[in-house]
């Protein structure tokens, strides 16, 4: 069950959209054993069948709507721990302790996919869900040639001030700089947006390496090197982040280094989010160092963690929070697309009427 303790003010505006592939979860997560999750204000229920299939179904049952997950598996079928309804994988009652047959009455489930390291949900419009982009493969976590760790945590916080942070690295100098030491983030990345998705990139030729990535990477912090720090918003469910590092005498070769992340939102709802983080790199990658390397970026995502509770409690406790504003500046930019895609994304769910 979700830990974070209900504060939320249920009159904050929803700004996700249902008609889009989440994160629910990591695929190892889900098994033979009933896991509970809030996923976009909606209480879900994940297990495997004995098959190993992914079943995602209300967390209610449609008796008197005690959690489903407070009940048991038996076979693939889950028995309400209230009064012993079963229900199957399709939703179907199957049995009522009380009747000889079971009454037409079934729980909603819904579509889930695999795809990389996740189980991901649509929790949309089944008319739509062919209009949506399909659960996005990041690729690099199987690639044998990456050191991969990955970590979840509830942040309550609104799931879009971890979007914006994400493509805000100017961020970095301040709230990160014990921890990650990276403090020459000081301009303001390109930006670049195609279809719904935007993109940021700011390079370092011929920059003194900050001491993590040199030496990582087996060189002298400060050494005159060359690195692209980019990153995408592929959709309202995810973004990657990349760092690419090449030798200044041959700025054209292959990268001589690559760190790879990936930042799965879904809101738990208005205020709270499940962050789904995945890591990796092609160098120090035996399990000492990748342990090293995980264990900065809980701390770093932890000072993430604390600066977005602390903006998302003022937001609860204050409404009158818009009559101040926010004042962008061009390093906000990324973030600012991501608003606007996400804006169209959500417009696109509701139904046209004859007026527009
Ligand atoms: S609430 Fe589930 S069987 Fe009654
Ligand atoms: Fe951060």
């Amino acid at each position: 069950m979700d830990s974070i303790p209900f504060t939320a003010d249920k009159a904050v505006a929803r700004n996700y959209p249902y008609n889009c592939w989440w994160v629910a979860a990591y695929r190892e997560e889900v098994g033979r054993s009933l896991l509970s999750r809030w996923l976009l204000d909606t209480p879900v229920l994940l297990y495997r069948t004995g098959a190993g299939d992914v079943v995602a179904m209300e967390d209610r049952c449609p008796h008197r709507q005690a959690p489903l997950s407070l009940g048991v598996l038996r076979d693939d079928e889950i028995e309400c721990g209230y009064h012993g309804f079963r229900f199957g994988a399709s939703g179907r009652c199957t049995h009522v302790p009380t009747m000889a047959g079971p009454p037409p009455i079934s729980v909603e489930t819904y579509p889930v996919r695999e795809c990389g390291p996740f189980v991901w949900i649509y929790l949309g419009d089944q008319q739509r869900i062919d209009d949506v982009p399909p659960p996005y493969d990041i690729g690099w976590p199987a690639d044998p040639s990456f050191g991969v760790r990955s970590g979840h945590i509830e942040v309550a916080a609104n799931y879009m001030l971890l979007k914006e942070n994400v493509l805000d690295l100017s961020h970095l100098g301040f709230v990160h700089a014990k921890s990650f030491g990276i403090t020459d983030l000081t301009s303001p990345p390109q930006v670049t947006t195609e279809d719904e998705t935007v993109t940021y990139c700011q390079r370092f030729t011929e920059k003194p390496l900050p001491a993590g990535y040199a030496l990582a990477l087996g060189m002298e912090p400060g050494v005159i090197w060359n690195r692209e720090t980019y990153g995408s918003f592929v959709s309202p469910a995810l973004q990657i982040s990349s760092v690419d590092f090449r030798d200044p005498a041959k700025p054209d070769s292959e990268p001589m280094g690559r760190i790879r992340f990936c930042h799965a939102t879904t809101p738990i709802d208005r205020t709270r989010m499940h962050y789904f983080y995945m890591l990796g790199r092609d160098h120090a990658r035996d399990d000492d160092a990748m342990d090293i390397f995980a264990k900065v970026i809980k701390i770093g995502f932890a000072e993430d963690q604390a600066v977005l509770e602390a903006i998302q409690n003022f937001a609860n406790r204050s409404p009158r929070r818009g009559s101040s504003g926010e004042r962008s500046v061009k390093a906000d930019a990324a973030g600012v697309h991501a608003r606007r895609a996400i804006d169209r994304w959500m417009a696109r769910e509701t139904i046209p009427t004859d007026a527009s």
